[in-house]
């Protein structure tokens, strides 16, 4: 059975994973309608996951006798100045993500609930590379800048760069 703050505190997460979702989906909708389908896609995909990382802690929720919460949403920023201001919001969000995971763990330890401390481990590693992806990404936009045709490459290559950086994570394990 889950202690009452350490319930609330997972439902402080599903919320913050909800807004995740709804963030990446309109980072998504604003690249579309700028004409760079690949890195919408990219958004798109993020979006599924982050409704995945919100539906796998509303299950453990219930799972444990706890009541997951579904609430209303915080509405996101739906335009960018540019690419450059997108992608550095995208890691400045994940990087609260983590802090939030962080703060769950720690109150997990201090609660002594060791099978919410164990759930929690796979978000801990996923948040070590949802950053890091976001950091690779942040750094080619640095380079291209301004640059139109820098840019149009990089909608073409985004996927297969994630991909990439996400493979060469996992080899370093
Ligand atoms: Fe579920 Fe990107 O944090």
């Amino acid at each position: 059975m889950l202690k009452k703050n350490i319930e609330d505190a997972l439902n402080k997460q599903i919320r913050i994973e909800a807004e995740s979702s709804q963030v990446y989906l309109a980072m998504a909708v604003w690249a579309e309608v700028q004409g760079l389908e690949g890195i919408s896609n990219f958004m798109y995909d993020q979006s599924d996951e982050e409704r995945e990382h919100m539906l796998k802690l509303v299950k453990f929720v219930n799972e444990r006798g706890g009541h997951a919460k579904i609430t209303d949403l915080k509405a996101p920023e739906g335009s960018y100045k540019s690419f450059q201001e997108m992608f550095e919001t995208l890691l400045k969000h994940e990087i609260f993500v983590s802090e939030s995971i962080n703060e769950l763990v720690h109150i997990s330890l201090e609660e002594r609930d060791y099978a919410t401390h164990n759930f929690l481990q796979w978000y801990v590693a996923e948040q070590i590379e949802e950053e890091a992806v976001a950091r690779t990404i942040l750094d080619k936009i640095n380079l291209i800048g301004d640059d139109k045709g820098g840019l149009y490459l990089f909608d073409r290559d985004i996927q297969q760069l994630t991909v990439t950086s996400a493979a060469d994570i996992s080899a370093q394990q």
